[in-house]
C-alpha cells in the first residue's frame, strides 16, 4: 500500500488523477491540496472538492486549499486548455457550493481552512509516526509553490517523504514555451526548491505524458458501458462517471485541437504521476542532475537534464546530487487498462 499526498490544481488532466487516486487499490489517499496554476486557486479548490465528491473519495479525504500565487512570478492561468474555472464543458459535476462539496473542506474547529502545507504537514507526520510508520510519495500535478513552502518550513518532515512525484519539465521541449512547460513554467523558484530537497523526486515530463493520448478509441471505450475490457469482464453498467468522464476527454481535446492543432486526442499528463506511484514498472526511467532555468531570455522555465553528467554529481538527493529520476517512456497500453479498471 503507497501513502500518498496528492497536490493538484484542476484542470481535466488532474481530474483524471484525482479519479484515479480515488480508485487504485494500492493507494492510500491521505489528502489533496490545491494550487494556483490552470485556473484561480479558489476554482482550484472547488473544482478539486467536486472532483473528490464525484469520483467517491472516502469520506475523510479532505482538501486543503493553498497557494493562490507563486513564490516570485506574477500568477499565471491557462483558460485556453482548460477554460475559466479550470473544469469547462465538464458535466455532471455537484456545484461549489452544495453542502457536499462544502463537507469536503478540511475546516479547524473555529471554521476556518486548513492551508495546504498544514494538513500535507500533518498528515505525513501522523503516517510516519517517528519511522515507525508509513512513508508517504508526495505527488504534485500543478505548480509546486505549496511543495516549496512545505519543503521550506518542515524540513524535519523531508524523511517521512518517501519521493516527490510531479508532472512538469520537458527533456529539451516545451509546451507554453519551446522549452517551457506549463507547470515549471509558472513557478520556477518552486520547482528547484524541490529539486534541491534531500529527498528523491521523480519527473514525469511532457515527453512521456504526450504518448498517452486519448485516442477516440479509448474514448469510445471509456464512454460505452457494453464495450468488454480487462480480458473481457463487462463494465458496469453506471454511467454517471462515465459522462463526466467523457466530458471531461472531450472539452480537453477541443482545447488541444483549437491551442495547438492537435487533433490525436488529449494527453493525460497528470494522471501519469499517480500511475508512477502506484505501478512503477510500467515506465522506464534513468536518474539525471535536473535544474531549472531560472532567468535565461529564451529559456526561462527550461528543465535543464544533464543526461551526459556534465555536471559532476553525488548521489545524494538534492542541491549537489544527481537529484531526479525522469521518466524516459510510459506503456502506454497499460497505463489505460488501469485508467479504464478505476
Ligand atoms: C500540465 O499543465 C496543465 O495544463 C496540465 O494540467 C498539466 O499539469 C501540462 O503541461
Ligand atoms: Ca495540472
Amino acid at each position: 500500500l503507497k501513502y500518498v499526498w496528492l497536490d493538484v490544481d484542476p484542470g481535466h488532466d488532474d481530474a483524471t488523477a484525482l479519479m484515479m487516486a480515488c480508485q487504485l487499490e494500492n493507494i492510500k489517499l491521505l489528502g489533496v491540496s490545491s494550487v494556483h496554476g490552470n485556473a484561480s486557486a479558489d476554482c482550484t479548490a472547488n473544482n478539486t472538492a467536486r472532483c473528490l465528491h464525484a469520483f467517491a473519495a472516502p469520506s475523510d479525504v479532505l482538501v486543503y486549499p493553498g497557494a493562490c500565487k507563486p513564490l516570485l512570478r506574477p500568477t499565471k492561468h491557462d483558460p485556453e486548455i482548460h477554460g475559466e474555472d479550470g473544469l469547462g464543458g465538464v458535466v455532471g459535476l455537484p456545484s461549489a457550493d452544495s453542502p457536499e462539496v462544502q463537507a469536503r473542506f478540511a475546516r479547524k474547529v473555529d471554521g476556518s481552512l486548513i492551508h495546504a502545507i498544514e494538513g500535507m504537514a500533518t498528515a505525513i507526520k501522523d503516517a510516519w509516526r517517528n519511522g515507525t510508520g508509513h512513508q508517504v510519495s508526495v505527488v504534485s500535478s500543478g505548480p509546486m509553490t505549496n511543495i516549496a513552502l512545505f519543503v521550506s518550513v518542515y524540513p524535519s518532515l523531508m524523511e517521512a517523504v518517501e519521493q516527490f512525484v510531479f508532472m512538469g519539465g520537458g527533456v529539451g521541449v516545451g509546451n507554453r514555451s519551446a522549452v517551457a512547460e506549463f507547470n515549471i513554467m509558472c513557478d520556477p523558484e518552486a520547482a528547484q526548491i524541490v529539486l534541491d530537497a534531500p529527498v528523491k523526486t521523480v519527473m514525469i515530463p511532457i515527453n512521456v505524458t504526450h504518448t498517452a493520448i486519448v485516442t477516440s478509441a479509448i474514448h469510445s471505450r471509456l464512454r460505452s458501458p457494453h464495450l468488454p475490457f480487462l480480458d473481457g469482464v463487462l463494465a458496469h453498467p453506471s454511467t454517471n462517471l462515465r459522462s463526466t468522464l467523457s466530458s471531461v476527454i472531450s472539452f480537453f481535446a477541443g482545447t488541444y485541437k483549437s491551442t495547438f492543432g492537435f487533433d490525436q486526442g488529449p494527453p493525460l499528463h497528470d494522471a501519469l504521476t499517480i500511475t508512477y506511484v502506484s505501478h512503477p514498472e510500467f515506465f522506464r526511467a534513468q536518474r539525471f542532475r535536473v535544474d531549472v532555468e531560472l532567468h535565461g531570455k529564451h529559456t526561462a522555465g527550461e528543465t535543464v537534464i544533464d543526461v551526459w553528467n556534465y555536471r559532476v554529481c553525488d548521489d545524494s538527493w538534492g542541491s549537489n546530487g544527481k537529484n531526479c529520476v525522469v521518466a524516459q517512456s510510459v506503456q502506454v497500453d497499460q497505463f489505460f487498462e488501469l485508467l479504464l479498471e478505476c
